[in-house]
């Protein structure tokens, strides 16, 4: 408080010790959420206003003052004071100096409900720039499998990081986006469950004085209000909810960042990164290092932990609100901003590198990864599958111990002949039309339908 005091100096005789302010404060962190935190002061004391608990030139006063405390802090001339325990007594301290009025603004509420709303808040916001960041990556990892697939490149596919069968470049990059578009839709759910408005739970019991906690729920847009104070001021399930989802994001992005770092070696020469989205060596002037996915790969590790830790601080916290739920908002704040600035970094190396399609030709041409085809072939001819994979299986084996050509070992086979053969020439792997296979035609309808949900992002 302004006076040097702790909130509670009237219960205490003796001053807070140095080791408990440090440990206690969290203003170092939840500063970043005055923005929330003076949207839910405003509505309740509007509220206050309305129910008929402060006069109308108090709530003047107050909202005067309170959109000073926000232009001070957002321009950067607010001068915190030493004993701001968190953001919630900042920004009260603030505005009683400036009005005394402001000393009614904490009526009927308790710093419990206020950060639990505010935590909402930032949860609501963050999840929408999130959608953002996230819907700007599909659009690009689409723009890029759309010139794909015009270009008709392609690629092997593979298993066990064994090649398989060839795919279309487009076909492997719009795995992604269907990725990226479920963890749209996660982040999408967690929002829906952290729309709930618990101002007016008070520290823990509601309150005596006739507030509103709906219209208080109105003025901040929520869905919803709170059904039990209790649940209210304990519950971090959104929080948790967005750890995970979060943590989700984190796994997918890894696997993409992994994928990047294959293609980018030597071994692999499928892409080129830009200059702008690459690293070099110290000391090895030749290298060009995929450093952002590397990272992206890397950080998913930091998102988990945060998940986990803070499941961890959650485990076995009796009811209400403890003071162990402060730890809610650093793994909050921190995943929010990893995935983010990871998401973002991600766009901008995959806006940039060059597809080298000559490379994933040449990995895809084998004559062997159509050998799923020939079975098909014999398939269509009435060979039971089993019976048309081992016929397959031993011209392929024949082949490879005598490094006899396949092609001239199938066109010469009574069951397959030169229409079979046919089916190994380079660049032949698109029969699989099948909904959701990598032929042209399935490809071109899922690239469609992606087009439209990612339109109707925006
Ligand atoms: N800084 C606290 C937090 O982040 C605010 C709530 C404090 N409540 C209390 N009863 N001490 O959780």
């Amino acid at each position: 408080m302004a006076d040097g005091k702790t909130l509670w100096h009237g219960r205490f005789e003796g001053d807070a010790s140095q080791a408990l302010r440090e440990l206690n404060d969290s203003l170092p962190f939840d500063r970043r959420m005055y923005r929330e935190d003076i949207a839910g002061s405003r509505a309740h004391v509007e509220m206050l206003g309305d129910v008929g608990l402060l006069e109308a030139d108090e709530l003047r006063d107050i909202l005067e003052a309170l959109d000073v405390v926000e232009a001070e802090i957002t321009e950067g001339t607010f001068e915190w004071a030493e004993d701001d325990e968190d953001i919630h007594t900042a920004v009260e301290r603030r505005a009683t100096e400036i009005t005394p009025s402001a000393a009614k603004i904490h009526t009927g509420r308790s710093r419990n409900d206020q950060v639990a709303n505010d935590v909402r808040l930032v949860t609501l916001s963050e999840i929408d720039s999130l959608v953002g960041v996230l819907g700007a990556l599909i659009d690009c990892l689409l723009r890029r499998a759309e010139n794909a697939h015009e270009n008709g490149w392609y690629l092997p596919g593979y298993t066990h990081l064994q090649r398989a069968q060839p795919v279309g470049l487009a076909h492997h990059l719009a795995a992604y986006c269907w990725m990226l578009m479920r963890d749209i839709d996660r982040l999408q759910e967690t929002r829906r469950r952290a729309d709930v408005s618990v101002l007016g739970a008070g520290a823990l019991a509601g309150s005596a004085l006739p507030i509103d906690p709906h219209l208080v729920a109105e003025k901040l847009g929520f869905s919803s209000v709170f059904n039990n104070s209790l649940d209210a001021v304990s519950d971090r399930d959104f929080v948790a909810d967005l750890l995970y989802s979060l943590s989700v994001v984190g796994v997918h992005l890894s696997r993409l960042g992994e994928e990047i770092c294959l293609w980018a070696s030597s071994e692999f020469n499928f892409v080129e990164l830009d200059d702008a989205f690459s690293t070099g060596s110290s000391m090895m002037p030749q290298k060009k290092n995929p450093d952002i996915a590397e990272l992206a790969r890397g950080k998913a590790g930091r998102l988990l932990g945060n998940l986990t830790g803070f499941l961890a601080t959650q485990k076995g916290l009796p009811l209400t609100y403890n003071k162990d739920l402060q730890e809610d908002k650093e793994p909050l704040f921190d995943s929010c901003d990893t995935v983010r600035l990871t998401a973002v970094a991600l766009t901008g190396m995959i806006e940039t590198l060059k597809f080298n399609s000559t490379s994933m030709k040449d990995s895809a041409d084998s004559p062997y990864a159509a050998a799923t085809d020939l079975a098909d072939f014999l398939v269509e001819k009435g060979v039971p599958f089993r019976m048309a994979h081992s016929v397959i299986a031993g011209l392929v084996r024949e082949s490879l111990e005598n490094g006899d050509d396949l092609v001239s070992l199938v066109a010469a086979h009574e069951d397959l002949g030169p229409d079979a053969a046919e089916l190994l020439a380079p660049g032949v792997g698109s029969r699989r039309d099948s909904h959701g296979g990598a032929g042209p035609e399935a490809v071109l309808s899922q690239l469609k339908a992606l087009r439209e949900l990612v339109g109707n992002l925006q």
